[in-house]
């Protein structure tokens, strides 16, 4: 019997993530600890975005995901998300320019059709200015869920099977990582979750299976630069191992001739 490898071909520096992916939490206590609303917390989020996306070109980091709004962030109250709306809003008009000098390409991820029209389409004008850029991948999660991601992934081949496009038989893991959203990045090889929780709250429930969990207290607009580099410094440590034994992954140590 062959069993597939769940480990991906190998990275050119294996010390270095290709793909972070980060749950920024913590805007809401970082203001409440300044006497402020809510949504000043989520304005000083939006800054801490800027600085690191500008760390992970510094890095040279292939790809970074960022969990803006969940599916579930939708039940807060309306004036919470409210105001969330409109920073994406803003920072989409405000932002493209720069991450389009910078050879950022930006691509959303999540169930867009409960978005305004007006985010919606400059989501869409977004994408398709920055998509033949290659310094970085940005993607955006904004009313995005693990859940839903499977979900989708799984209706899209129950449909084909229904119109005989493919068997039943040949829905099988790679056939629904082909559909999941992110299909064509690498699975996410570091996981950073801000503020002190240590859970996945559903974001990419099925990219996640074999990445490296990383959690800080730090609340997400204290992330900086520091930050970043104490996780990736942390990553480089780690050894992968993707269900095999220490033996069979042992990498090259730094110096090494082989
Ligand atoms: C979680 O903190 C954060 C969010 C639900 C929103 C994330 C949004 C931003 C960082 C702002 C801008 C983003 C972009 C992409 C422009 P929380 O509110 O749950 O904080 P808490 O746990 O302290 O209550």
């Amino acid at each position: 019997m062959t069993v597939p490898s769940a480990a991906p071909a190998q990275p050119e520096d294996p010390r270095k993530p290709r793909h972070i992916a980060i749950v920024m939490d913590g805007n809401g206590r970082w203001a409440q600890r300044r006497g402020r609303p809510r949504t000043f917390g989520h304005r000083a989020g939006a800054k801490a975005v800027r600085l690191c996306v500008r760390g992970c070109l510094e890095h040279g980091i292939h790809a970074l995901t960022l969990f803006a709004f969940s599916s579930e962030n939708w039940k807060r109250p309306q004036e919470e998300v409210g105001t969330l709306m409109k920073l994406f809003l803003r920072s989409l008009d405000r932002e493209v320019d720069e991450l389009h000098e910078h050879g950022v390409r930006l691509r959303f991820i999540g169930e867009r059709g409960l978005l305004a029209a007006p985010i919606q389409q400059r989501m869409h004008a977004a994408e398709r200015r920055t998509a033949g850029n290659r310094a970085l991948n940005l993607t955006i999660a904004i009313s995005y869920g693990g859940r839903w991601d499977i979900a989708q992934a799984a209706r899209q081949l129950a449909l084909a099977a229904v119109e005989g496009r493919i068997q039943p038989a040949a829905i099988d893991e790679a056939a629904l990582a082909a559909h999941m959203q992110l299909a064509d990045l690498p699975a996410p090889d570091l996981f950073i979750r801000t503020g002190g929780d240590h859970r996945i709250s559903n974001f990419l429930l099925w990219q996640l299976a074999y990445t490296e969990l990383w959690f800080t207290d730090t609340l997400w607009p204290d992330f900086d630069a520091a930050e970043l580099a104490r996780a990736l410094a942390d990553y480089a440590a780690r050894e992968r191992r993707y269900g095999l034994t220490g033996e069979q992954v042992e990498r090259p140590r730094k110096g090494a001739s082989a």
